[in-house]
């Protein structure tokens, strides 16, 4: 048999885990389980690049990675691991720096969006990000990312790196290539940014039920409609954006939206609730899952990680011309 692609991709354990975490990519990361040798992480080390204190990530680690079990990433199938208890990606890091132009992270539009809004804490962590995020993919060999839209122009940059590093010693590593996901950006309760734990804007998978409905009910919806017997517009409506992804039966809701024959408010309830059963199974198994499971994982996982990448770093050591690892 062939040997199966490698897939690697993270997440930031920044607040809790979100409908746009779960749609536009945790969900296509656990179908992608039944077909590839996956890697997952919890981008601890990033996450350090706007929260500098480690401490207050902690919990947060917690929960993010229970969220992902809960939805079905499989530590047998998958090697799931937390970035920073495997330090050989800093190293990796480092040494893709010297063939990464700083023009190149420069102009990159996360760097520029970030820095732009906060002018206070533009640190070199921040520029060099798209270069830890390379070292987390090639450490591993990663051939698929499975990433949203939004990561595109890092994957653009990561494949340069990659091409140049290649070019200046050895051949090590294969060009990674970003796995869209399917589902489009999807947008906060706001109905205007991408939806975003910074933001704050999320709509919970995981969470009470009370605390969805609360979200649900805050959504911005229809500008344009004023009263419940005007015509609504559903196309420019956020909460029926959120109708595609929950009812088979969406366009029903969207004509009813269309005639005036449903108010913002009850469809509000509607998707709530739907939202609300539709995850109800994924709050149950994480109701079970304790710290220490959850921990254990996660420490196998990055025991597994880190035996592939010392490899990688002494082939990547020997090609640069740096001596073996003590
Ligand atoms: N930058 C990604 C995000 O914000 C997280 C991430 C870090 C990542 N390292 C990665 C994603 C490697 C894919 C591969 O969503």
């Amino acid at each position: 048999m062939a040997e199966r692609m490698r897939i690697l991709s993270g997440m930031r354990p920044t607040g809790r885990f979100h409908l746009g975490n779960y749609l536009g990519a945790a969900k296509n990361w656990v179908e992608l389980q039944n077909q590839y040798e996956c890697f997952y992480f919890v981008a601890d080390y990033h996450a350090l690049t706007t929260e500098p204190d480690g401490h207050t990530v902690e919990a947060k680690i917690f929960d993010l990675t229970a969220d992902l079990l809960a939805v079905g990433l499989d530590p047998k199938r998958s090697v799931i691991y937390q970035q920073s208890k495997v330090p050989e990606v800093a190293e990796l890091s480092l040494l893709l720096s010297m063939v990464t132009p700083l023009s190149w992270v420069l102009r990159t539009p996360t760097f520029k969006e970030m820095a732009k809004k906060h002018p206070d804490n533009v640190n070199l962590g921040l520029l060099s990000y798209p270069v830890l995020q390379g070292a987390d993919i090639v450490m591993v060999k990663g051939q698929g990312v499975p990433v949203g839209k939004d990561q595109l122009p890092h994957l653009e940059l990561i494949r340069e790196v990659v091409r140049k590093f290649n070019r200046t010693y050895a051949p090590v590593f294969p060009e990674p290539r970003a796995l869209l996901t399917e589902a489009p950006n999807i947008k906060g309760t706001d109905g205007k940014q991408r939806m975003s734990k910074t933001v704050g804007n999320i709509v919970g998978v995981t969470d009470d039920p009370e605390v969805i409905r609360k979200q649900v009910r805050s959504m911005v919806t229809d500008v344009k409609r004023t009263y419940m017997t005007q015509p609504g517009h559903p196309r420019t409506c956020n909460v029926c954006a959120l109708y595609k992804f929950f009812f088979d039966d969406w366009q029903h809701y969207w004509d009813l939206c269309r005639k005036a024959q449903i108010g913002c408010g009850k469809k509000k309830e509607l998707l709530a609730e739907r939202i609300i059963e539709t995850f109800q199974p994924f709050r149950e198994v994480r109701a079970e899952l304790s710290q220490e499971r959850v921990a254990g994982i996660l420490e196998a996982g990055s025991e597994a990680a880190r035996a592939v990448a010392r490899q990688t770093l002494a082939e990547v050591r020997q090609a640069v011309g740096l001596p073996p690892v003590l």
